[in-house]
């Protein structure tokens, strides 16, 4: 029926980092970000509003839940419903795809989803940037979402020019993406939690909105030359600017453990001896290996060995939000 409909949202993996808010309300960033889609991890949501029910339920990967992630999802509804105007309650059903014992879920692809199935069952027909626009409210990473391939979130001032775009100039095309999962315990800071103590403490954070607009535009350049080195070796620097303002934090705090570390110093290694990756983490202790496709089986053996065969994903560009 024609209030239901059901999407499909790819997580992505930021290359220059988004890591604080300038309007936590709107969810407008300090800084833009530049990320990849990615084609094995996804999601699938499927919203109905239904005039029957009088709450939002909400399902993922078949348990009910409560609390303050159903309030994350039904502030969202809300955004959603004021702009269709309706009333209705929802009946929100979501899978995530993810390879087992990953620990990868991600609020991007879930948010991107929620955006795409909730603004079609709501009546609403939205372009790409409204869509992404709107998924940002939900997360951040999730407007990113919307589009496959190289995308750049451009921090805008508003709630309307805050939105991402696919990079027109692409001149790099091999780039593959090996997930490594590590011991996860539980995190010890969300990233919105995180990324506002860094705001509000680190002496730091005047010196990464500088820094990250620099590395952006670096970036943008290795991307369209195809320069793999160039474009390689600012993620990871990028990435531990990032980290640093978790470090610099007032209490401080990192998403490190021990096997994190073991792994950064793995893929050091293998620059040194000649076999060119470089690595890229997020608020987790998971690390993402950054490849070329013709090092990509060897590397991801190499990590096989150190971490076992379930542990290691070797990832490919993936394709924006879609409908089923
Ligand atoms: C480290 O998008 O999860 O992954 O906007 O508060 O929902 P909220 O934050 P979220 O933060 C992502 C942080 C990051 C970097 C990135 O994806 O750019």
């Amino acid at each position: 029926s024609n209030n239901s409909a059901k999407a499909q949202a790819h997580t992505n993996i930021a290359l220059i980092k988004y890591w604080g808010k300038k309007d936590e309300q709107l969810i407008i960033p300090y800084t833009s970000s530049l990320s990849l889609t990615l084609d094995r991890f996804y999601t699938q949501t499927t919203v109905r509003f239904n005039s029957d029910n009088d709450r939002d339920s909400v399902q993922i990967n078949g348990q009910f839940i409560s609390g303050k992630a159903w309030q994350r999802v039904h502030d969202f509804l809300t955004i959603v419903r004021d702009l269709a105007g309706i009333h209705l309650a929802a009946e929100v059903s979501s899978t995530n795809f993810v390879p087992t014992a990953a620990g990868l879920a991600s609020s991007a692809s879930a948010f991107a989803a929620l955006a795409a199935a909730a603004s079609k069952a709501a009546g609403l027909k939205l372009s790409k940037t409204d869509l992404s626009r709107l998924a940002r409210r939900g997360s951040g990473s999730a407007c990113r979402s919307i589009f496959g391939g190289f995308v750049e979130w451009q921090r805008g001032t508003s709630d309307a020019d805050s939105y991402a775009q696919p990079l027109s100039q692409v001149g790099l095309n091999d780039v593959k993406v090996i997930a490594l999962t590590t011991e996860s315990g539980p995190k010890p800071i969300s990233s919105r939690q995180g990324m506002n103590r860094s705001v509000a403490t680190s002496p730091y954070y005047p010196t990464w909105i500088k820094v990250a607009q620099h590395d952006l535009i670096d970036i943008k350049v290795a991307i369209a030359a195809g320069d793999f080195t160039k474009f390689g070796s600012i993620s990871e620097l990028n990435a531990m600017r990032m980290h640093a303002l978790t470090l610099s934090a007032d209490p401080d705090f990192t998403y490190f453990n021990s096997e994190t570390l073991a792994i950064m110093n793995e893929v050091k290694r293998l620059r040194h001896a000649g076999i060119e990756c470089y690595y890229t983490i997020d608020a987790g202790p998971n690390v993402k290996v950054i490849v070329q496709s013709a090092n990509a089986t060897k590397i991801a053996d190499t990590f096989t060995k150190l971490l076992g065969q379930n542990r290691v994903t070797t990832l490919s560009a993936g394709p924006g939000v879609h409908y089923l």
